[in-house]
């Protein structure tokens, strides 16, 4: 019947790091709301590739708009929780400029830790949904990316390394409309440990 060919496990939301809740300026209900959509998009993954593996391929042109509906759904909620256990990871820091490796690659290709978080400011200040730096394995450099929504618009070949959530959910009960007050406590708990072990881990060159 189903000759959708692949395998999946179910996974399971990663559990909140301690302190996450006790941020500066990013409030308990915040995260707790953060999470909360974040577990709903584990559930929808499992629950989209179960139906995926269920389709019939044999009844071919029934089932295009069934599989792009599908896919397009699963992009959504893949990145939801891809984005938001990046936004978890790397909070609970200091804030400050980057140090390490990641400030020296932030420094190469900004030229200074004020004109990346400026770029990465307006980045987020321009989307709809996140705002990223990433690091593009093709040109070999970092760039601030723009994401409408958690689907869009990513870069193939390019590793996230900082992931700056702004849809509503992610400011309003702490800052109401003042993206930008929100965008600064972001970057004051940002912990630049975590992402230079991210940079350690996948070997992102010098
Ligand atoms: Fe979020």
């Amino acid at each position: 019947m189903s000759t959708l060919v692949y395998q999946f496990e179910e996974i399971a939301p990663r559990e909140l790091k301690p302190g996450l809740t006790e941020l500066d300026g990013i409030s308990r209900a915040t995260i707790e709301a953060h999470y909360k959509l974040y577990q709903g998009y584990v559930n929808k993954r499992n629950e989209i590739l179960t139906k995926l593996a269920a389709v019939d391929l044999s009844a071919a042109n029934q089932v295009y708009s069934e599989v792009r509906a599908l896919k397009v759904e699963l992009s959504f909620a893949v990145g939801g929780i891809k984005n938001h256990e990046i936004y978890f990871e790397h909070l609970g820091g200091d804030g400050g400029d980057p140090d390490g490796q990641i400030g020296t690659l932030i420094q190469r290709d900004f030229g200074s830790s004020a004109a990346w978080r400026s770029d990465l400011k307006a980045t987020g200040m321009a989307g709809r949904g996140w705002a990223w730096t990433a690091y593009d394995w093709d040109e070999g450099r970092l760039f601030n990316y723009v994401g409408d929504t958690q689907n869009t618009f990513p870069i193939w070949n390019a590793t996230p390394l900082v992931a700056l959530d702004v849809y509503e959910h992610a400011y309003f009960l702490d800052f109401q409309t003042d993206r930008a007050a929100y965008i600064d406590a972001f970057l004051d708990n940002l912990d630049w440990g975590v992402v230079n072990d991210w940079v350690g881990k996948y070997g992102i060159p010098k």
